[in-house]
């Protein structure tokens, strides 16, 4: 379905379509990652180009003419990019000003502001936090019979974990757990653009209350930066929706480890027989099941050249850490999980200056949660057959909507 426009760039070559990619990411990423180096789809009324090859995966992410500030640069985009007429999200612009959302010297000088929260020191002190608080949920729920371990466990395990780092009260978690899963995998602009005004005002009265009532928090301190005029209201704001929604991204890994280990019994049986391993099949989960078949879009200020494929400037970028941690290229028979695999390497925390800030914090969660559950009901299964599993909507993330097991 290839059309060209008068200036010799593809409009589009082809498109994902949200079904295949629910019903098998890995062989409809595995189809482009063999076709081309770079497949010029539509997505979302915009022209953007699907990298899927390990080695341009990580050239991509880690050039710096590839840029991720696209509030800045729509005006370039805009025109240039679009493909068909479509209603577009109205969000906040004070939503995305943060590190993740910058470039270049900005994103330098957010980035180290928050970075020096997650210590070694901070780290270690909350492993058996997480590990209390994992034992706790596990006492309340149901034995030997059906029970959603995304809701009842993964989600809250995050949930209060970043609630606590922030100084969020517990009562808020389930409002932003349920607008952070609308933000980040519903398909449906309005859907988005409520989850999206929800978090803006949630943290517009998280700064409020914290100037009112300060505490020994990550919210007080990054306040604080503001106030040193380190960082702009938008940047503050928009900072505590990062955390917020960064904070809750073990729940995928969780849930994704989780269903990874039901449906490998030999692979269960052996991070069982030798605990240590629990720790080092995090990266494995994030490999075989990345939470993010694509990270958020890019664009290019400068041609970009991938396999012989010149990417011109001025081009929205769909790069895809999935479909990189599957490539035969670089992982011996990707599609198998394999918890002693060595995974040095593998895309699961993104790549590059963007590369995951909170993943130590990530891995401890993931690895103390999976162990705990597992440690306790060695038996546990899954109540449906793995092809039913329910995975959210949405072409980004790769997350399970519900986890229905029985503890034993
Ligand atoms: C196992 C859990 C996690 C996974 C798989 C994960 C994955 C990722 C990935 C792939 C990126 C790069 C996105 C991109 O390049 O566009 C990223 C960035 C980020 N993550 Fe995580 N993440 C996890 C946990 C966390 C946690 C617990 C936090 C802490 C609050 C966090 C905070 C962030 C932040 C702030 C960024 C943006 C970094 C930047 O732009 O410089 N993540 N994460």
């Amino acid at each position: 379905m290839e059309t060209t426009r008068q200036d010799g760039i593809p409009e589009v070559l082809g498109s994902i379509r949200m079904r295949d990619l629910m019903a098998d990411p890995y062989a409809t990423l595995a189809g482009i990652r063999e076709a081309t180096p770079a497949f010029a789809i539509e997505n979302n009324g915009y022209r953007m180009w699907a990298i899927t090859r390990y080695h341009d995966v990580r050239k991509a992410l880690s050039d710096p003419t590839v840029l991720r500030d696209l509030v800045e640069n729509r005006h370039a985009i805009n025109s240039h990019c679009i493909v068909r007429e479509m209603p577009r999200a109205h969000l906040p612009h004070g939503s995305r000003r943060s590190f993740f959302d910058r470039d270049g010297e900005n994103h330098h000088r957010l980035r180290s502001l928050v970075g020096n929260v997650f210590t070694p020191t901070r780290l270690a002190e909350l492993r058996p936090r997480v590990e209390r608080l994992a034992n706790e949920l596990l006492d309340t729920l149901p034995v030997g019979e059906p029970v959603d371990l995304a809701a009842a466990f993964a989600r809250p395990v995050s949930g209060t974990i970043i609630c606590e780092l922030l100084g969020i009260l517990p009562d808020e978690q389930n409002m932003l757990a349920a607008s952070e899963s609308e933000m980040i995998t519903s398909p449906i602009i309005s859907e988005i653009e409520k989850a999206v005004g929800e978090l803006h005002a949630f943290a517009m009265k998280l700064a409020d209350d914290k100037r009112e009532n300060p505490g020994d928090d990550l919210s007080t301190r990054l306040l604080r930066l503001h106030e040193d005029a380190k960082m702009s209201e938008d940047e503050l704001i928009s900072t505590y929706i990062l955390i917020m929604v960064g904070g809750m991204e073990p729940s995928s890994a969780i849930g994704n480890g989780a269903f990874a280990l039901l449906t490998n019994p030999g692979q269960l049986a052996k991070v069982l027989a030798d605990p240590e391993l629990f720790t080092e099949c995090v990266s494995e989960v994030v490999r075989y099941e990345s939470p993010f078949r694509f990270v958020p879009p890019r664009y290019t200020s400068a041609p970009l050249e991938l396999d012989g494929v010149t990417i011109p400037a001025g081009e929205l970028l769909l790069i895809s850490p999935a479909a990189a941690n599957r490539d035969p290229e670089r992982f011996d028979e990707p599609d198998v999980f394999d918890v002693e695999r060595n995974t040095s390497g593998h895309l699961g925390f993104g790549h590059g200056v963007h590369r995951c800030l909170g993943s130590e914090l990530g891995k401890i969660e993931t690895a103390t949660a999976l162990r705990t559950l597992f440690q306790r009901f060695p038996d546990t299964r899954l109540v449906d057959p793995p092809e039913q599993a329910r995975w959210r909507p949405g072409k980004f993330m790769r997350r399970l909507d519900t986890l229905p097991v029985i503890l034993r």
